[in-house]
């Protein structure tokens, strides 16, 4: 559950009665516990400033100016979102592309923040006054260009580690692979280790013995001959997570 938080609330006339209501309740659900769903931790991170997103939101309730909905010169709705709350929803907890639905649409903040993000949208209202407000809003919105469109920090690569070349096929047990000037040869074990000399190890482990250093990646380091040409162990790692595969993003 997360609370959006209103820096600017509207008074409450009950005076003396209740505390004045300075906040929202947002109920963030899953149908079950199995229920997959979206949660950009990463890019929540970036958005503020590399530090964890907190769930109290400091935002001021729908101004007036270019945001409120109008219709000769009076508010259009009394409760129109801010759209900044929304824009955070739905960066946080959607995906380009996404289907959102709004069963209350009233002058169609979330649609409208939906559409300029690229998601896809399912809006509901009542009053069929509210209904063309939003349908002109939504008309007049433009979504911003595909390529500008957030959540590349959600997309992690999938992974494939050296024992998978092996056991797909990519590098067979007993082959040698050698450094880039072919001065070491080393054979691949059927363990995934390779063995150089007296060494042996992981390929990255061994490369760094054979360099004097602390650590060096193997992936860069160890070519196979194939054809009579030198390849890359990276070359044959994106091939293997280009023929599908690999070991599934780690979870944050
Ligand atoms: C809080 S307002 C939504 C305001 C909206 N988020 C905005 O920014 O403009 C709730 C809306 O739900 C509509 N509504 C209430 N009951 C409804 C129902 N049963 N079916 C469809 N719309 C309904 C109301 O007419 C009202 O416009």
């Amino acid at each position: 559950m997360l609370s959006g938080s209103r820096r600017t609330p509207t008074p409450n006339f009950r005076g003396g009665t209740r505390f004045n209501n300075a906040h929202e309740t947002l109920i963030w659900a899953a149908r079950d516990r199995e229920s997959r769903y979206t949660f950009n931790y990463r890019t929540m991170k970036a958005y503020n400033d590399d530090l964890q997103m907190r769930s109290d939101w400091h935002i001021p309730v729908c101004q007036g100016g270019k945001e409120r909905v109008r219709i000769g010169g009076r508010k259009a709705h009394p409760t129109q979102k801010p759209e900044a709350l929304l824009y955070r929803v739905i960066t946080s907890c959607t995906k380009p592309g996404d289907i959102i639905l709004d069963p209350f649409a009233g002058t169609g903040t979330t649609l409208a923040v939906a559409k300029r993000l690229g998601r896809r949208y399912i809006g509901i209202e009542k009053n069929e006054a509210y209904l063309r407000v939003c349908e002109e809003r939504l008309r007049r919105t433009v979504p911003y260009p595909e390529d500008i469109l957030p959540n590349r920090l959600e997309e992690r690569p999938r992974r494939v580690p050296f024992g998978e070349l092996i056991e797909r096929g990519y590098i067979l047990p007993g082959e040698f692979i050698y450094s880039p000037d072919r001065t070491y040869r080393a054979t691949v074990m059927a363990d995934a280790t390779v063995t150089c000399g007296g060494l042996t190890g992981s390929i990255h482990r061994v490369s760094a013995q054979l360099l004097g250093k602390d650590a060096n990646n193997g992936w860069h380091f160890w070519f196979v001959e194939r054809e009579g040409t030198m390849v890359s162990i990276d070359e044959l790692r994106q091939r293997a997570i280009r023929d599908g595969g690999g070991e599934p993003p780690q979870q944050a």
